[in-house]
């Protein structure tokens, strides 16, 4: 809710609307916020409606090429709210007979490990891209990786309260982490909505780059000119920390571990411009001082 910040709806209706190959109505709920006035400065028309809503939801999309949808888990932190809002988005495109959906999912990781290890945030995005393609919806998943904005806010270094230096706790072990700025995810989103003959019926993760958990903190070790150490944090004892969410990180970082997907090379080609973490921080010095 940054007034200049947008985040993956944004970020997709600025690039489309920069494209100029078409035209983007927004579903908004909230007509207050400020970002619902970016997006009328960007050139978007607005339409307010909710995605629980099947009427509204079919209003908005009524006469469009395509759509674009991102759900957000942590707005109920309910895979359920989730899956129905996403399945009631799929019936609607199949209804209206839209030509591309892209979705923004990610891996049904319960499924994929047998019921061994659950991922809420993911697993009903994971349904939702399986109802998409089962019910026959020309539908590209964009399966993002971790926002290079979480270092400037959740996961933004923490003081040491014995010393003169900061700490990154993400139990990723050493394996590295894909990450990308979520202001570059709407340039590739755009470039897909162009060519769906090579990406309808497709997953593509999107990743700027794979970092360690030590490498990213070197980068911000330099732009704060203080030590970030990695703490080397396992997936049990960060799930015992006191902070919102532990559970669905531990368990997303488990199945990072894992290695799923996401296609560097490709991001680099549907967005030239996707930003390192080095010039993510470098532009976004000032975010990183503020306490
Ligand atoms: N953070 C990460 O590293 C990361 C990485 C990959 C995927 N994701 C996924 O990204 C999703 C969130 O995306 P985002 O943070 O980039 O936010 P976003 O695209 O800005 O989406 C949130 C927007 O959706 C609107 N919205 C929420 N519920 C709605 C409803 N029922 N009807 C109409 N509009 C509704 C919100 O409206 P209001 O302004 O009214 O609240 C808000 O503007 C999450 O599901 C998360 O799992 C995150």
């Amino acid at each position: 809710h940054n007034k200049k910040k947008l985040l993956q709806g944004g970020s997709v209706a600025r690039a489309i609307l920069e494209s100029k190959k078409f035209g983007v109505r927004a579903l908004i709920r909230d007509e207050t916020r400020p970002s619902v006035q970016v997006l009328r400065d960007l050139g978007a028309e607005v339409v307010k409606g909710d995605l629980n809503d099947k009427a509204s939801v079919e209003a908005v999309l009524k006469g469009t090429y395509g759509a674009f949808l991102v759900t957000n888990f942590w707005d109920n932190f309910s895979k359920e709210k989730e899956v129905f809002q996403g399945k009631l988005v799929a019936d609607a495109a199949k209804s209206l007979g839209l030509k591309h959906v892209v979705y923004s999912g990610l891996e049904n990781v319960r499924r994929l490990t047998g019921g061994k290890l659950e991922v809420p945030h993911f697993d009903g995005k994971g349904e939702v891209e399986e109802y998409f393609w089962s019910i026959g919806v020309p539908m590209t998943s964009v399966r993002v990786a971790a926002y290079f904005e979480n270092f400037l806010g959740p996961w933004k270094p923490v003081k040491a309260s014995d010393g003169d230096y900061y700490t990154l706790a993400l139990p990723m072990g050493d394996v590295p982490m894909h990450g990308i700025s979520v202001a570059d995810v709407g340039v590739a989103v755009s470039c897909i909505f162009n060519s769906p003959e090579e990406f309808v019926g497709k997953a593509v993760g999107l990743s700027s780059e794979a970092l360690t958990i030590q490498q990213y903190a070197d980068v911000l070790s330099k732009s704060m000119g203080k030590e970030v150490r990695d703490t080397k944090i396992t997936p049990e004892v960060y799930e015992k920390l006191g902070v919102p969410a532990v559970k669905e990180v531990a368990n997303m970082c488990r199945f990072y571990q894992m290695k799923p997907d996401r296609d560097i090379k490709l991001t680099h080609r549907l967005n030239p411009k996707v930003k390192s973490f080095s010039q993510f921080v470098s532009e976004n010095q000032a975010a990183l001082k503020e306490n």
